[in-house]
């Protein structure tokens, strides 16, 4: 599809996904100067079509050929599929843009957060990695209590949503809260349990540690991001039967106290974080504000009762915005600038 005469040509791999249909919407929002786009998806979509700027664009069969001059690719596909795809779409001269975790340890790939990594962006070569929608979210309020009071430990306890898991994870809540409503039976399609009415405490394989593979994205993703390779971090990951926007609580102990209103200053001051924290007004971000704003949110933020120098606090981000997409297009706004 031409879109302009200057600009950048643009693939987008997984665009029927949740995440690839959020980067097209993100990318016509933040005006990204797409002069042309491609879209692909898995065999099944191709001759369907996604729409951009109002227009239908048809998803197309992924091979060599078809990302021929192609400047840029996000993908989004999942892990498997970007091991196959990705040293493919670089080698036709495009710069990946990967969502999935199939690169983000790889020591060549940066892994880039734009408010809090943006340097890692220049050393990339061909692929960059976008981090885990979980990790994002949580590590965009210890980013400013890292660099003014060095951070010791992170606790941290997360509240997924349903379509981080794409979109056969937001039909399985729909599917089955209709299904209750109507009094028939639940049926769990995509996760491993029913989901409605209820709380999953995997998200991902179990590692021979105890473990969910989730929960060592949250380790060691945040532990690259902030460039502190042994920071020791205690994760929980929890799939919680909300549509959209991933929610931690987080306890970060430093080295120097950080009291609650200094924090409170230090998430205010940082560029794509809002602070809501007025819990008599009954203010604090929940999902269902959150949803489809760029920014993260941060409230409930209190000194720990139990520790002489830690703060906890609740962040909100949309997962599929600031955890995928918009994360994805900062970067190649980074890059293409
Ligand atoms: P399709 O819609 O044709 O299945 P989500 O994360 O929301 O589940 O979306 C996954 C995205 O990845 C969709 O766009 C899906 O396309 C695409 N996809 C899944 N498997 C493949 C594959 N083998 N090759 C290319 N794209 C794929």
């Amino acid at each position: 599809m031409a879109m302009t005469t200057s600009g950048v040509t643009v693939a987008v791999v997984g665009a029927t996904g949740a995440a690839g249909q959020t980067t097209l919407a993100i990318l016509e929002e933040r005006k990204f100067p797409v002069r042309e786009l491609r879209c692909f998806a898995s065999e099944r979509s191709v001759g369907k079509t996604v729409t951009f700027r109002g227009e239908p664009v048809p998803v197309q069969k992924i091979e060599p050929s078809a990302f021929r001059g192609i400047e840029l690719a996000f993908c989004s596909a999942g892990s498997a599929q970007s091991k196959q795809y990705a040293p493919m779409i670089v080698a036709a001269g495009a710069i990946v843009i990967d969502k999935s975790s199939a690169f983000r340890l790889d020591p060549r790939v940066p892994l880039v957060v734009p408010e809090i990594n943006p340097h890692a962006a220049r050393t990339h070569q061909g692929i960059l990695a976008c981090p885990n929608c979980t990790t994002i979210v949580t590590v965009m309020p210890l980013k400013p209590l890292h660099d003014r009071a060095r951070l010791q430990r992170v606790v941290a306890v997360t509240y997924q949503a349903v379509s981080g898991a794409g979109v056969n994870g937001i039909a399985d809540l729909r599917d089955q809260t209709l299904a209750w409503a109507r009094g028939e039976s639940l049926v769990a399609r995509h996760f491993a349990h029913q989901i409605a009415f209820n709380l999953i405490p995997a998200i991902d394989a179990f590692r021979d540690n105890g473990y969910t593979g989730e929960e060592m994205k949250l380790v060691d993703e945040t532990r690259k991001i902030l460039g502190e390779p042994d920071l020791p971090i205690m994760p929980t990951t929890v799939r919680v039967p909300v549509f959209t926007c991933h929610s931690i609580a987080v306890t970060a102990e430093t080295e120097t106290k950080v009291t609650r209103d200094e924090a409170r200053g230090l998430f205010a001051a940082f560029p794509g974080l809002k602070v809501w924290d007025e819990p008599t007004a009954a203010r604090y971000p929940m999902p269902i504000v959150v949803e489809g704003q760029d920014d993260c949110y941060v409230g409930r933020i209190r000194e720990d009762l139990s520790h002489p120098r830690a703060v906890s606090f609740w962040v909100v981000g949309d997962q599929l915005r600031k955890g995928a997409a918009t994360n994805a297009v900062q970067i190649a706004e980074l890059i293409f600038a």
